[in-house]
């Protein structure tokens, strides 16, 4: 009775309500296949080995519009294009990629026009697609470099490449190795940066689209856990103990205007945080180590290698693990019990190696069983990747990530009191959660419709102090804040 309640629970708690099934499959390929200009040519492709369809592994995406972008990089041979698309509405479930924003844009070796590898991509609210070309052609031990890092950055509207910028070389090193870019706009599209984790060489590079200039950070927390290098995924067990800082995402401007970026190392279970305050310094290179906080540790099986969060300041991330979406609602603390799981598929769900929200606040996914094409081989008689998505609302329902905004009920007319000196106790400040980074960066509430300043006597709230995490009452910490944007 006992044991039945127990497991019964558990199963709750991994999986509220129905969590199965919420995502729908878009796509399913078996293979990946490209749109030659004529039948002939891609025979021609295949018989002098240029295309080896069997080489091909789809792992980033991105939405614009109707399109959805695939990139495929280029770790073995035979990788026609690396960067690519299909329309959305296409009216097969495999539709053929097809080269963006050209076949010539996608020449393997040709550094100064054409892309060699990419991973993940970015679109922008001024509709540009940027997108990060390491230069490789290979993997791991095999890898060539036949060209530099480049950020190469496209204008969606006229498919033409706005921007070109080579990494200097002080923002690489020998073991770099770069996946993953966040992309963080300001006021205008001309105040736009992108940041950049270095997985193997433990950096982190950011960039300034409006100086056109680079610099790299270091950090100790872009290391691997030592304890957390072992996975086991679709039946493989396998090691990625030296996979360090990877997935980041960035959450909606705070209280000073600045955005908050997390990031976790691969080979970890923890998520770190840093304010784009700082990266966007680059005289702060040197001189930023505590400005690095770090959060509590997931639970186990939460292995993740990408993320994102919406516009609410929901975020999403893989779990490479468990075959699953998971999420956290950053108006709640960070930590395992305010994380939820928005879908989980032994099936479908095999590897989802890339999630992204598009402006329709869906949440797109794409599974590719990337262990099994390393290690082992796929089988090409059945499907092996898949694109998926579902509207975010749907994911977070009934999940710990649905937090609902009981301020908007609660708050009584603070319109009415423009300069608070001393928030009142109304009542409603100990429902309130809100997380603050301390005396340097204003916290983010919940609870005002309004800009406004004071002292936060009566409010309990929880953040980091300048190094040690602590709980408790700000009795003593001035502060100035807007509203979370949430
Ligand atoms: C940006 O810097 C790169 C150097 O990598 C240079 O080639 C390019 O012309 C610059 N672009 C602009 C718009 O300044
Ligand atoms: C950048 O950092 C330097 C050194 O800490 C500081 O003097 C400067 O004010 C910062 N710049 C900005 C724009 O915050």
């Amino acid at each position: 009775m006992k044991l039945t309640s127990s497991l019964l629970l558990l199963a709750c708690i991994s999986c509220p309500v129905l969590c199965t099934n919420k995502l729908q499959e878009h796509f399913q390929w078996n293979i990946i296949d490209f749109e030659y200009p004529s039948d002939e040519a891609r025979l021609q492709a295949i018989l002098t080995g240029r295309f080896k369809p069997e080489n091909g592994l789809p792992v980033g995406i991105e939405v614009w519009n109707d399109k959805l972008f695939i990139s495929v990089p280029r770790w073995k041979e035979g990788i026609p294009s690396t960067l690519n698309y299909v329309p959305l509405d296409s009216p097969v479930k495999n539709p053929r990629l097809i080269p963006y924003p050209s076949w010539e844009a996608n020449e393997l070796g040709n550094c100064e026009k054409g892309l060699s590898t990419v991973y993940r991509i970015h679109v922008d609210k001024c509709d540009r697609l940027w997108v990060l070309d390491t230069g490789t052609f290979g993997i791991e031990k095999t890898t060539q470099n036949p060209c530099p890092y480049a950020l190469n950055i496209f204008d969606l509207r006229t498919d033409q490449r706005i921007r070109r910028y080579e990494f200097r070389p002080e923002d690489t090193n020998a073991n770099t190795f770069i996946a993953n870019i966040a992309v963080d706009l300001g006021h205008t599209c001309d105040d736009a940066h992108a940041y950049f984790s270095d997985e193997l060489g433990y950096g982190l590079i950011a960039y300034s689209y409006k100086e056109n200039k680079s610099w790299r950070f270091s950090h100790s927390f872009f290391l691997p856990d030592p304890l957390k290098g072992d996975f086991n995924i679709d039946g493989l067990n396998f090691q990625w103990g030296e996979e360090g800082i990877f997935g980041m995402s960035l959450t909606p401007p705070q209280a000073d205007g600045y955005r908050l970026l997390h990031f976790s190392p691969l080979a970890s279970h923890r998520e770190f945080v840093v304010s784009t305050r700082t990266l966007q310094n680059s005289s702060r290179v040197d001189d930023s180590w505590n400005d690095f906080f770090y959060l509590k540790e997931r639970s186990d099986l939460s292995h993740t290698t990408s993320r994102i969060m919406d516009d609410e300041g929901v975020q999403f991330f893989n779990l490479i693990d468990q075959n699953a979406v998971g999420c956290w609602n950053s108006r709640t603390e960070y930590r395992k019990e305010n994380h939820g799981i928005v879908d989980k598929d032994d099936k479908q769900l095999i590897f989802p190696a890339d999630v992204k929200v598009d402006r329709n606040r869906n949440l797109w996914v794409i599974s590719d069983r990337m262990p099994r094409f390393l290690i082992t081989s796929l089988d090409y008689n059945e499907v092996n990747f898949r694109v998926l998505f579902a509207p975010v609302e749907v994911l977070i329902k009934g999940t710990v990530c649905d937090v609902p905004k009981r301020l908007e009920e609660k708050i009584i007319n603070l319109n009415d009191v423009r300069h608070i000196t001393e928030i009142p106790s109304y009542g409603y400040s100990q429902k309130i959660p809100f997380q603050g980074y301390s005396q340097k960066i204003p916290f983010q509430g919940y609870s005002q419709n309004i800009p406004f300043q004071g002292y936060s006597q009566k409010i309990p709230f929880q953040g980091y102090s300048q190094k040690t995490p602590f709980q408790g009452y700000s009795r003593k910490i001035p502060f100035q804040g807007y509203p979370y944007l949430g």
